[in-house]
């Protein structure tokens, strides 16, 4: 349920050790995350962390109901945009399904869910138009979801379930909407790591179609006290936007890792065909958050300079395992995976009649 990164980041800060709370990380350990960004995290006597997906009811409720949780902050996610043009089903699962599971599970908990923090994404807004740039679309209230991918589209649709569980069983939720996170310890499918490695090993640096695509890339530091301030500050049935102060082309982001690298940009850089679809730009106005007194503090100059540096001198294997299909242009998806998604479906979506208890609330 909560984003292990961002444990670690505070762990390191010192912010977990000081706080009275416990907090229960569970988290599947997906192709994505690795057991090593949990290091500092055990040594934080106040973490727990319990192996499990969060798509299996009986264990989400038996860990909310033995260790009384009282928030939940959801970030469990298939979140690889590439990887849901071939394997959308995936997505579907664990995004939308994955969410509702969690939901039911807070609804029939024996404890009080005071804060369930549901962590989406600015891709469920689609393509920004350039009206945006006024600041008069992309706000949490004035704008339809209009997302362009299966990725973006299931975490509208667990955005919905959200809501729903907000007015029919009065979930006390809130939601983010952020821009795209960067730093130290992000598996290298994402696009900074990804280009980092490639030219640190002196490799072709594939960017998809012209790209001019423009991105928002924040900090992970900066993106942690953005979830701090809102599950402390936000208000209960609010959507909260978390964005990066400049927007920079995907180009522009590779020329900036060349340089760092002392690269030549011009025979590192290549382009391959675009994706399916790729939105042009995600803009989004963050001021409801500003007015929460959350500032963007990393600029990009020292947060890609160190995550460069940190993925040019770690032994990225021993995080990942091999991690060659990450840094292809586009993954590969092996058929096999959609037959066993559909067997598995119908066991998931039949509950037990125990399960079905009539008016529960929180
Ligand atoms: N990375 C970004 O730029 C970005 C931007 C906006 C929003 N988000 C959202 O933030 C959240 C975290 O993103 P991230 O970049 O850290 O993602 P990630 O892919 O790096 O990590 C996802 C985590 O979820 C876990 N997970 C996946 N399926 C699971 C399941 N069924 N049960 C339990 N755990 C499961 C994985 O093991 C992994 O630790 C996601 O909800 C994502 O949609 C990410």
């Amino acid at each position: 349920m909560a984003d292990l990164r961002v444990l670690k980041r505070r762990c390191r800060n010192k912010r977990l050790t000081s706080l009275a709370a416990k907090v229960i990380v569970l988290d599947k350990l997906d192709y994505c995350s690795s057991a090593k960004n949990l290091t500092q995290v055990r040594q934080c006597p106040r973490v727990k962390f319990v192996k499990g997906d969060v798509r299996s009811f009986d264990l989400v409720l038996h860990v909310l109901n033995t260790e009384h949780v009282d928030t939940v902050m959801h970030f469990a996610a298939q979140s690889h945009v590439d990887n849901s043009f071939n394997n959308s089903f995936e997505f579907t699962k664990t995004n939308i399904e994955g969410t509702h599971i969690l939901l039911e599970a807070c609804r029939l908990a024996r404890c009080t869910i005071r804060r369930f923090l549901h962590v989406s994404t600015d891709e469920v807004y689609g393509e920004s138009s350039h009206a945006s740039f006024r600041g008069d679309s992309n706000t949490e209230r004035a704008t339809l979801l209009a997302p362009t991918n299966p990725y973006a589209a299931s975490k509208a649709g667990a955005e919905m379930l959200v809501m729903a569980y907000g007015r029919s069983y009065n979930l006390p939720f809130i939601i983010t909407r952020g821009n795209n996170v960067y730093g130290p310890n992000q598996y290298p499918e994402k696009a900074i790591p990804k280009f980092s490695i490639l030219a640190k090993r002196e490799k072709k640096i594939p960017i998809h179609g012209d790209g001019l695509a423009t991105r928002s890339y924040m900090h992970v530091q900066d993106a942690v006290e953005a979830f701090d301030v809102i599950l402390h500050k936000g208000e209960d049935a609010h959507v909260y936007n978390i964005g990066a102060r400049e927007e920079r082309t995907v180009l522009s982001i590779a020329r900036d890792i060349c340089r760092l690298l002392e690269r030549d940009p011009d025979e590192t850089i290549t382009h391959v065909c675009d994706r399916n679809f790729n939105d042009r730009r995600y803009f989004i106005d963050c001021s409801k958050l500003l007015a929460l007194g959350w500032l963007q503090n990393k600029t990009w100059d020292a947060g890609l300079a160190e995550t460069v540096e940190w993925y040019a001198t770690q032994d990225l294997e021993s995080y990942w395992g091999d991690i060659a299909q990450a840094l292809e242009p586009h993954p590969v998806f092996a058929p096999s995976r959609v037959i066993s998604f559909l067997d598995e479906i119908d066991d998931i979506c039949q509950p037990a009649d125990s399960r079905l208890v009539q008016n529960a609330a929180y």
